[in-house]
């Protein structure tokens, strides 16, 4: 649902302009006017337009802020804070016209509306409509069109309406709610804070009226938990916790998440933030989480709500913006900046560039600089993302030229690929050959929490995979079946067979089966032919102890006969391919052992 935000509350804004048509003279008009600049700035102001011949540069407010910019070398994009009594704003000042495509892009991704400057003696220009449709593009839904220098027009009504006119029409597939046109002339004052009277024949609000009043739909968010890890901490002890910004929804302390790529499962044991620990937090808040379980979780890696996790995938469908001196081609590689995540990635596919003054498609082989384009991206790793309709923070990606280090595009994700596979040529080999991975052991021993995390990594990676757990296969494949010897033999000859199907056809087969008679393993190894023999070890004291399933204790009661382990036997492995000591290892490590493992045997079959 749509929360309508009117009146009160915050709201951001952007501008965008072309070069010399008084963007800086309009912000400090509205911040003097609108008494919303605190008293050392404007001490500032004075001062410095005190060399300069005449009254304050309303400019100063905004190039003032420029020279402090200019220290900090690295920040696109400053953000002024001001306040009426009725609303507080932040104004996104996106300044420097050779790069105003990049500024603008990075202001507007956090922007609720967009003021758009036109120079009433220039009309529309190229500019102008560029900086509509790259609001349009980043989710804008506001737009508030200045037509400055009226006082340079004599404040003609048949200037402003010609320009109004003409601009409208072209907005009008981009989808803004009620484009608003004010006439203004920000070196007069005139529209801005208060009405004018030099342009009585216009009757709607001044610039600030209608910024004080405007009513924003709240962005729409899929509502589910995004935290990209950016830092691990470590502070003495046992303190393990993982720092960044909440990028979408609300957490609370005993949340479930899940763990990307890992795909293990945790709670969040606490909150913690510069100001005490609370219970609860919500985006766009930084923070650091702890987490119930020790996890192997490193920058770039992402804890998501499992109810709603993100899309995992290599490729996608993206609007592209082009910021780059040099054009941009496909099959180039170049970096992938996504939250905090750093990959590999190319232009599989140019779909078509957009005519900024037809708005039409266009074919095109290359995008140089500015252009806005359709394309279908592939990265080297998956990434675990949203649509930026969705989330504009998870939607939404940065490339990077590897060589100079320079921004070249930025880029909305608009589909993922992965699930549809439609847009992108199948590939004509499968990525790997199959493979079954046998996990042996008590029950008890981790056989199945173990292939729950390897399988949940591989998946991640987009592999095609299959799970045969024994508890699973008795309930279907196995029915019936009890566990004498033969009827144990039964069923591991049962999934030995499927498993060895699913291979010859290039699947990851994972089995997790107690499978406890040496001789049988053997039998179904070398019918399957390519296998890893992993033995799942924990003895058996730790095994009776955590009993998830209360067996052990069953048979110790007597209530249950023919206990694997305990009245029955167990052949241990004489020389399995890879041992996990459950016991004296972590869950993440096991996983990562046999991860590795399958890995190696493709590597080396691929060679
Ligand atoms: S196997 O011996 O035939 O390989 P499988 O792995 O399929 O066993 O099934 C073992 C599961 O059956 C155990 O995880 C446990 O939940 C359940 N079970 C019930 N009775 C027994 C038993 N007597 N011995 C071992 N497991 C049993």
């Amino acid at each position: 649902m749509r929360a309508e935000n009117s009146g009160a509350g915050l709201l951001r804004f952007i501008t965008a302009g072309s070069v010399d048509d008084g963007k800086s003279t309009l912000i400090g008009r509205l911040l003097h006017d609108s008494d919303g600049v605190y008293d050392d700035q404007l001490e500032w102001v004075k001062k410095a337009s005190a060399t300069a011949a005449g009254g304050l540069d309303l400019s100063y407010f905004t190039d003032g802020l420029r020279a402090e910019r200019e220290q900090g070398i690295t920040i696109d994009v400053a953000y002024r804070h001001f306040a009426t009594k009725r609303r507080r704003f932040i104004i996104a000042d996106t300044p420097g016209h050779e790069q105003y495509t990049r500024n603008m892009v990075t202001g507007a991704s956090t922007a609720d509306l967009a003021v758009l400057l036109i120079d009433a003696r220039q009309g529309v220009l190229p500019q102008s409509r560029r900086h509509a449709y790259l609001s349009a593009l980043v989710g804008i839904r506001r737009v508030a069109v200045a037509v400055n220098k009226m006082d340079l027009q004599g404040y003609r009504q048949d200037v402003f309406e010609q320009i109004r006119l003409r601009f409208l029409e072209w907005l009008a597939p981009l989808g803004f709610v009620e484009p608003c046109f004010i006439p203004v002339s920000a070196l007069g004052g005139d529209c801005i804070v208060e009405r004018s009277t030099r342009m009585e024949w216009y009757t709607g609000p001044t610039l600030l009226e209608y910024l004080e009043t405007v009513t924003i739909p709240a962005p729409e968010s899929n509502g589910g938990v995004r935290f990209p890890v950016q830092l691990v901490t470590r502070a003495g002890g046992d303190f393990r916790g993982y720092a960044g910004q909440l990028a979408a929804g609300a957490l609370r302390v005993g949340d479930p998440l899940v763990a990307l790529p890992s795909g293990l499962r945790t709670q969040i044991s606490s909150i913690v933030t510069y100001d005490g620990d609370p219970a609860e937090a919500a985006a766009p808040a930084a923070l650091t989480l702890c987490l119930a379980h020790e996890i192997d979780l490193s920058r770039g890696d992402m804890l998501a709500d499992p109810a709603q996790p993100p899309a995992v995938g290599r490729d996608f469908r993206a609007t592209l913006v082009s910021l780059a001196a040099q054009p941009l081609h496909c099959d180039t590689p170049y970096l992938l900046k996504h939250t905090t995540r750093l990959v590999c990635a190319s232009l599989r596919s140019i779909a078509h560039r957009v005519d900024i003054e037809t708005l039409q498609p266009v074919p095109s082989q290359e995008l140089r600089l500015n252009d806005i384009a359709e394309v279908v991206i592939q990265t080297h790793q998956p990434l675990y993302f949203d649509t930026y309709q969705d989330n504009r923070v998870t939607g939404s990606f940065i490339l990077i030229d590897m060589l100079s280090n320079q921004t070249i595009a930025c880029g909305m994700i608009r589909e993922d690929l992965t699930a549809s596979g439609s847009q992108i040529p199948r590939m004509a080999k499968p990525v790997h050959s199959g493979l079954t991975v046998w996990l042996t052991g008590l029950s008890g021993a981790g056989k199945s929490t173990i292939s729950n995390g390897v399988y949940q990594v591989l998946a991640a990676r987009g592999w095609q995979l299959e799970m045969l757990d024994g508890d699973v296969v008795r309930q279907h494949l196995s029915k019936g079946l009890g566990f004498s010897r033969e009827d144990r033999d039964e069923n591991i000859r049962r999934i030995g067979f499927v498993a060895g199907l699913l291979t010859r056809n290039h699947v990851i087969t994972i089995v997790a089966a107690i499978s406890p008679y040496r001789e049988t393993r053997a039998q179904v190894r070398a019918s399957i032919g390519s296998f890893l023999e992993v033995y799942v070890n924990a003895p058996i004291g730790v095994c009776a102890e955590r009993d998830p399933k209360g067996l052990y204790e069953k048979a110790r009661t007597g209530q249950l006969r023919g206990m694997t382990g305990i009245d029955d036997p167990y052949e241990e492995p004489l020389s399995p391919d890879l041992e996990c000591r459950t016991d004296l290892e972590t869950l993440p490590e096991s996983v990562a052992k046999v991860v590795a493992a399958i890995e190696r045997v493709l590597e080396w079959r691929e060679a």
